[in-house]
C-alpha cells in the first residue's frame, strides 16, 4: 500500500457522493434567483487521493481497508477466457513488463492488481515460457510497497555485473521500473539472484528522480557502440521521451529529449527503442511510444517513429508517425530484450483504458497479444513501415478444417462449421474479379466486396471485409451482443494497397480476442470481441463482383494456457 497510515483514506465512491451532496446543498441554500450563476472553473484531478498515482487513466474505487475481494466466477469468465493468449488467473492485468529471454526461458512480467479486477495496487505478475505461447504462472515478482505501486518497467541481464550488486562476475537479472505515488514517479532498481523469480530492491533507491509525478516506464538496452546502458523513459505530460545513459544501472546521466512529437493525446507512456532489420538489408532504429488517451480510434494507441540513434540522441528520418494498429486494443507494446540474433519480438496489452475495467468478465480482466515478430518493410508507396507477424502459432495447428470452395460468385456465399469454442487461425489470400462491364458507374457497387463473417445462429456476426475498389479493409464487431459501452466502438478500417484487387490476411480468433495481420503484416488490427454466444460458422461472401480464393487454410489451434476455458485442452 502507498498509504500513510496516519492519513484516513476515502474511497472514490465516498468522495464522489459527498461532493454530490455538497453540490446539492450549495445549490438550494446558496444562489439567489436574481444572481448571475457563477461558473465553476474546471478542477484539476485530485492528486491528493492516496491510492491513485498519476497515470493516464483513473483507478477506480478501492474500498477503505479492503485489500482482497471475493472472486466470483461467472459464465462469461469462462466463455471469454482465451486458450492461447496469456490472461491472469484472477485480478486485473495491463501492460507487459520486463520482457526478456534468459537463454532458456522467456519471461513475461505484467502490471497486475491481484486483489480485484480493476486497475490499482499495482504489482508485477510473472509467467515463464519456452515458446512465448505455453505460459507457466510464477509467484508475484515485485510487490506494491510503502514507496508506491510497481508501475511499468523492464529487465536486463547484467551479465558483467556492471552494477556490482551481484555476488559473482556472472551477474544476473536486474529490473528497473517506476515506483508511483500520487506525488512522485521515480525509477527503482532491483536485482534477482534466482533468475527473475524474486527481486530485492537496491538499498539506495530511487536511482532516478527528477521530482516529477509524470515520469515513468523506463526501458533499457545495452548500446554496444558506446558500451553503456541506455534508458528511454516518458515525461508523460510533456509528451517527451527522455534518454539517459549509465555504466552501472545505478548512476544515470541525461542525454537528450525527443519531442514533443506525434499525436497530441494526454499522456505519453511506455517508450521502447530498438534497431530493427529492414527486409532486403540494413536496419533502422524504431522508437515506439504509447499514447493515452488520444488515439485516433479512441483511447489508447501505440505510435512509432523510424530513424537513427547514435547512442545519445534519436533522430527521426522524416516527420511521419506510424501506428502499430488500425483498431484499438493493442497498447503499451514492449520489446523482448536479449533475443538471439537480434530478432525483434514484442507483446502488447490487448486492451484499451477506455473500457478495460468494465469488460464483461468478473473474476479476471486483461489479456496479452500473441508474441509478434517485427520487421521494417517498404510498402507499395515506398514508405518504410513496421510489419508484424504472430510468432510460432504454426506449431499449435490441429487438422485443417475443410472449406467447400475456392470460388465465390458475385452475390453468393459459402460456409463452413467451426469447432465450438476453440481458437482458430485463418490464412487466406483472395483476388476480387475485375468490375463487371454492365454495372453503372458511381455508387458503392463500382466493384466487389469480399466479406469474411464469423457468425452464429443467434444472428451475431463479426465481419472483416475487403473493398476492392478502394483497396481498404474493415473490421466490424458491432453485431456481437456480449458487451456495450460508449467507448467500445465497433468499426475500424485500414488502407491496403491502392489499385489492387488482391488482399491477404492472417487472423487469429481466440475467445475474446481477434488479431488480424493483413497485407503481409503492414496493417494490423487487434480487437476485443464479445459474442454473447459462441461463433459457430465461417461464411465467405462476395458482392458486386465474384472472387477467387488463391489460398485458404483454416486451423483449430491447440490450447496452451492452463485456464478454465470454453473447451478443455
Ligand atoms: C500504461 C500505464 C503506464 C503505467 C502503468 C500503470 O498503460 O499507464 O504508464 O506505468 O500503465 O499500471
Amino acid at each position: 500500500m502507498t498509504d500513510d497510515a496516519s492519513v484516513p483514506r476515502l474511497s472514490r465512491r465516498f468522495a464522489l457522493s459527498s461532493l454530490a451532496a455538497f453540490g446539492a446543498v450549495g445549490m438550494s441554500g446558496g444562489a439567489r434567483a436574481d444572481e448571475p450563476a457563477k461558473s465553476t472553473p474546471p478542477q484539476a484531478p485530485d492528486r491528493t487521493r492516496k491510492s491513485e498515482p498519476n497515470s493516464s487513466h483513473p483507478e477506480p474505487a478501492d474500498q477503505p481497508g479492503v485489500t482482497a475481494h471475493p472472486v466470483i466466477k461467472t459464465q462469461s469468465d469462462v466463455l471469454y477466457r482465451p486458450l492461447i493468449h496469456f490472461s491472469p488467473t484472477t485480478g486485473f492485468m495491463n501492460d507487459p513488463n520486463g520482457l526478456i529471454f534468459d537463454g532458456t526461458h522467456y519471461h513475461l512480467y505484467y502490471q497486475y492488481d491481484p486483489f480485484a479486477p480493476y486497475a490499482g495496487h499495482v504489482h508485477w505478475g510473472h509467467a515463464i515460457s519456452t515458446d512465448m505461447l505455453h505460459w507457466e504462472d510464477q509467484p508475484i515478482a515485485i510487490d506494491e510497497t510503502k514507496d508506491g505501486e510497481a508501475f511499468t518497467g523492464c529487465t536486463v541481464l547484467d551479465v558483467k555485473n556492471t552494477s556490482g550488486l551481484f555476488d559473482t562476475d556472472k551477474g544476473g537479472m536486474a529490473a528497473i521500473y517506476t515506483r508511483a505515488t500520487p506525488h512522485k514517479q521515480t525509477q527503482y532498481l532491483a536485482i534477482s539472484k534466482d533468475n527473475g523469480q524474486s527481486f530485492t530492491e537496491y538499498a539506495h533507491n530511487p536511482v532516478l528522480d527528477i521530482g516529477s509525478n509524470s515520469f515513468r516506464d523506463p526501458k533499457i538496452l545495452f548500446h554496444k557502440p558506446t558500451n553503456q546502458w541506455v534508458m528511454v523513459i516518458a515525461k508523460s505530460r510533456l509528451h517527451q521521451i527522455a534518454f539517459y545513459a549509465s555504466i552501472d544501472l545505478i548512476h544515470w546521466t541525461h542525454l537528450s529529449d525527443f519531442g514533443p512529437s506525434g499525436l497530441f493525446g494526454v499522456d505519453y507512456e511506455c517508450p521502447n527503442l530498438l534497431e530493427i532489420p529492414v527486409e532486403g538489408g540494413g536496419s533502422r532504429w524504431v522508437l515506439l511510444v504509447s499514447v493515452n488517451p488520444g488515439g485516433p480510434t479512441g483511447g489508447s494507441i501505440t505510435q512509432y517513429f523510424i530513424g537513427d540513434f547514435d547512442g545519445s540522441r534519436f533522430t527521426p528520418g522524416d516527420t511521419v508517425i506510424g501506428l502499430t494498429d488500425f483498431a484499438k486494443d493493442a497498447y503499451a507494446l514492449q520489446l523482448y530484450d536479449n533475443m538471439p540474433n537480434g530478432e525483434a519480438v514484442a507483446i502488447a496489452w490487448l486492451g484499451n483504458w477506455q473500457y478495460c475495467q468494465e469488460l464483461p468478465t468478473h473474476s479476471w480482466r486483461g489479456a496479452m497479444t500473441l508474441p509478434r515478430t517485427l520487421a521494417l518493410r517498404h510498402d507499395a508507396a515506398g514508405w518504410l513501415r513496421l510489419a508484424q507477424k504472430p510468432r510460432g502459432v504454426e506449431a499449435l495447428r490441429g487438422a485443417e478444417i475443410a472449406f467447400p470452395t475456392r470460388r465465390i460468385a458475385a452475390g453468393s456465399s459459402a460456409q463452413a462449421t467451426l469447432p465450438l469454442g476453440g481458437a482458430l487461425e485463418l490464412v487466406m489470400s483472395v483476388t476480387v474479379d475485375e468490375r463487371p462491364h454492365d454495372l453503372p458507374l458511381g455508387d458503392k457497387g463500382r466493384t466487389g466486396r469480399f466479406v469474411i463473417v464469423f457468425g452464429n445462429e443467434q444472428d451475431e456476426s463479426l465481419t472483416i471485409g475487403f473493398d476492392a475498389f478502394s483497396g481498404q479493409l474493415w473490421l466490424d464487431r458491432n453485431d456481437l451482443n456480449g458487451f456495450s459501452q460508449p467507448f467500445f466502438t465497433g468499426q475500424f478500417s485500414t488502407a491496403l494497397n491502392p489499385d489492387d484487387r488482391h488482399f491477404d490476411i492472417h487472423l487469429i480468433l481466440d475467445a475474446c480476442t481477434l488479431e488480424i495481420f493483413a497485407n503481409g503484416g503492414l496493417s494490423v488490427g487487434t480487437a476485443l470481441i464479445f459474442p454473447s454466444n459462441p461463433l459457430t460458422f465461417l461464411r465467405l461472401e462476395a458482392s458486386g463482383a465474384g472472387a477467387s480464393i488463391e489460398n485458404l487454410a483454416l486451423y483449430p489451434l491447440k490450447k496452451t494456457m492452463p485456464r478454465e476455458t470454453a473447451v478443455s485442452g
